[in-house]
């Protein structure tokens, strides 16, 4: 973290991190490099800043155009950037219909659901093309949808997830996908935000041996949203057994519908996709930021299409013939880049797994990945050590062969990066660790697998045509080797970034462009380097090392939480004056959140309001964030200006002696008091 160090009590995930030593490099193996996408290292040239924006053609000649663009970057509104202005494309067209000539019966998808006793099913790109069409034909004909709409489609992972995002994307509609495991109030707060009148949900899912019921969570959505000011007329339910209904909750006339019945009336129906303008909006991604309301990435179709496509074949390497597996929830931008759009807009065969990486053992994975053939296998450091922790020797016992492996979402440490290469990959497979956001629609910095080598922890150099720096508190940059953390950012806007925060320009601006730009005035890109919110180190050899986030956001196993939403949340319990929640450290999650909450007078704590406070947070925001531990504390340490110190309690949380110097404190003695807690649990 890059703050002033005034206070004494940083505990800064960059100093933890600056004690980890320079790892030696790992090389590509020879075989992956005699079949790479991408061996020329004269890439790098070609995308260098000399070169931009028309660099980007490249990536963007993966796709077919219904129309040409006159501009590939319109920077007249800064930092609101335009990519391929002019051209008009079909996102649904590119990753179904130009397929079917070659690959018509090939997988485009493996759906894998979580019984496993209930075979793989695949869906061929004929399926999809069908499948996809004559959802749009119900979405445009019996809902009444068109282009520019927002749908809010609140689904598990299933194959009905990507056909309706592509069924969207084939009329112009733009889809906000909810991750499923949040909870009926988060989705309605998205729903109001993003104002949909139609929620795409499922009547329930396989999650840890049980079967879900999800349709529940849309009743309490469409309250939430509704005090939001957003009505929901419609309501579609997919069933996950078709042909039986899956829930408790009652459907309502007029506004609940189960799409595999009325799919009954479309059969044989065919759409065509609407030619849409390059920038406009494929979807939103509600993301969290610093303060409580979730953002929403707004993205476009041509520049993230573009973006996704190019990055999808050269750093992941997919080929047509592959068979890819990313194991995170299409619910994330992960799942959107590299499940859905990336891959299929290559004609790769893209598996869906429903469940729990674990269940109903920690051989799950490696057992999918035999039966299914998979060779390129792709997630996230939180599901690597619990495999690691549950079952370190159980890949060994499976005959599977990865070529190329993927780490995103958090920091890897060495020792975890070191057991996914050895037993994982056996050490035939290389591993890219990819560094990147919600924002971003693709990668920023990882190495190209068959060019660089790879160093344990170390996300690598930017991709082609993304050219990071780290700048000090006061914009200045922090040379090459310098060993210090900084502020990581990117010189020039890329086609996969977002146009903005939707509905809120001036967010967009302040939150990722202020603090570094100049000349607010400014239509020159050169202007706006785009500001991460990571704190990174520059090796000596070009490679990036992420350190974490430097605002008020918690990275729990990868999903992103704000400081400020959890802390909301814990207001709701009527006991509690005031919470502060900060990240503590965690073997398997990376980070989950620890919670502080002072009571209002008179109140005496007890083990219910810690209860109702956890409660609290999975009732707003999901189960995943429920926290480890609510502590009830007699004050929150404060600075004379009233501020809560939340790095005193951080350091606490993380049974930290270091909490420095707190005589400048309002209430130092709190402290003692606080500690004495902490380490009592
Ligand atoms: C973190 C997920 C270290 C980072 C694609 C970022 C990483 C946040 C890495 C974005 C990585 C992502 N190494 N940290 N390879 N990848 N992060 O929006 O803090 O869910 O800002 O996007 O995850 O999370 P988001």
């Amino acid at each position: 973290m890059v703050e002033k160090k005034t206070e004494g009590t940083e505990v800064s995930e960059a100093e933890v991190a600056v004690h980890w030593k320079e790892e030696g490099y790992y090389h590509p193996p020879r075989d992956f490099i005699a079949q790479a996408n991408m061996t020329d290292e004269s890439i790098y040239k070609r995308f260098s800043l000399e070169n931009f924006p028309d660099c980007f053609k490249e990536y963007a000649d993966l796709l077919s155009w219904d129309q040409y663009w006159h501009t590939t970057l319109d920077t007249s509104d800064a930092p609101c950037f335009k990519w391929f202005v002019g051209g008009k494309i079909n996102a649904s067209y590119n990753c179904i219909d130009r397929h079917l000539a070659k690959y018509r019966n090939k997988a485009a998808i493996i759906f894998v659901p979580e019984p496993e006793d209930a075979d793989p099913v695949s869906i061929t790109y004929q399926d999809l093309y069908v499948r996809v069409n004559e959802f749009a034909a119900l979405l445009r004909d019996f809902v009444g949808l068109k282009a520019g709409d927002r749908v809010t489609i609140h689904m598990p992972m299933v194959t009905e997830l990507p056909v309706s995002m592509l069924a969207c994307a084939r009329l112009g509609v733009i889809h906000s996908v909810v991750f499923g495991g949040f909870s009926g109030q988060a989705c309605g707060d998205r729903v109001a935000d993003s104002k949909s009148h139609v929620i795409i949900t499922m009547d329930g899912y396989y999650r840890n041996g049980q079967l879900l019921d999800h349709k529940q969570k849309a009743e309490e959505a469409i309250k939430i949203a509704e005090k939001g000011g957003q009505k929901v007329d419609k309501v579609l339910i997919w069933q996950r057994h078709p042909g039986k209904y899956s829930s408790e909750t009652k459907l309502v006339e007029g506004r609940d519908f189960i799409v595999n019945d009325l799919l009954k009336k479309y059969v044989g129906k065919r759409v065509d996709p609407v030619p849409m303008p390059a920038e406009g909006i494929l979807f939103l991604m509600y993301t969290s930021g610093t303060t409580g309301k979730p953002k929403a990435a707004q993205h476009s179709i041509g520049g993230y299409l573009t973006y996704v496509t190019g990055t999808s074949k050269y750093v992941q390497d997919i080929h047509p013939e592959d068979v890819y597996w990313c194991m995170a929830d299409i619910g994330w931008i992960t799942g959107h880049s590299y499940i859905v759009y990336g891959p299929l807009a290559l004609a790769a065969t893209s598996v869906i797994y429903e469940g729990v990486p674990t269940y109903p053992d920690a051989g799950r994975p490696w057992r999918i990945a035999q039966r299914l053939n998979v060779n390129i296998f792709h997630t996230a450091p939180t599901a690597i050590r619990g495999l690691r922790k549950l079952g370190p020797d159980e890949p060994a016992k499976y005959n599977y062969r990865f070529k190329h492996m993927t780490t995103v979402g958090e920091p890897i440490e060495p020792e975890v990066w070191k057991w996914y290469y050895k037993s994982v990959g056996k050490e035939k497979a290389v591993i890219v660790d990819t560094w990147w956001q919600t924002e971003n629609g693709g990668f920023l910095c990882s190495t190209m697998p068959a060019i660089h080598p790879m160093k344990p922890g170390s996300a690598g150099p930017g991709v082609p045509g993304i050219h990071p720096v780290i700048f000090d508190e006061d914009g200045k940059e922090l040379p090459l080797g310098s060993n210090k953390a900084g502020n990581v950012c990117i010189r020039n806007p890329w086609p996969g970034m977002f146009q903005t925060i939707w509905g809120d320009r001036a967010r967009y601006v302040s939150t990722y462009f202020a603090k570094y730009n100049k000349k607010k005035d400014s239509k020159d890109w050169r202007d706006w380097p785009y500001m991460a919110g990571d704190a990174a180190m520059l090796a000596a050899d070009g490679y990036f090392r992420i350190l974490g986030r430097v605002d008020d956001v918690i990275n729990v196993a990868g999903h992103r939480l704000g400081t400020k939403e959890l802390e909301s949340c814990c207001l709701v319990v009527p006991e509690v004056a005031e919470a502060a929640v900060v990240p503590r450290n965690d073997e398997l999650k990376g980070k989950i959140p620890d919670v502080y909450v002072a009571l209002k007078p008179g109140v005496k704590p007890s083990k219910e309001i810690e209860e109702a406070v956890k409660k609290a947070i999975e009732e707003n925001i999901g189960k995943f964030a429920r926290p480890k531990d609510v502590y009830i504390v007699p004050d929150m340490p404060k600075t004379r200006s009233g501020k809560i110190m939340r790095r005193v309690l951080a350091t606490l949380s993380n049974r930290s002696d270091k909490v420095g110097d707190v005589t400048t404190l309002m209430n130092p003695e709190v402290v003692e008091v606080i500690k004495k807690m902490v380490l009592e649990r």
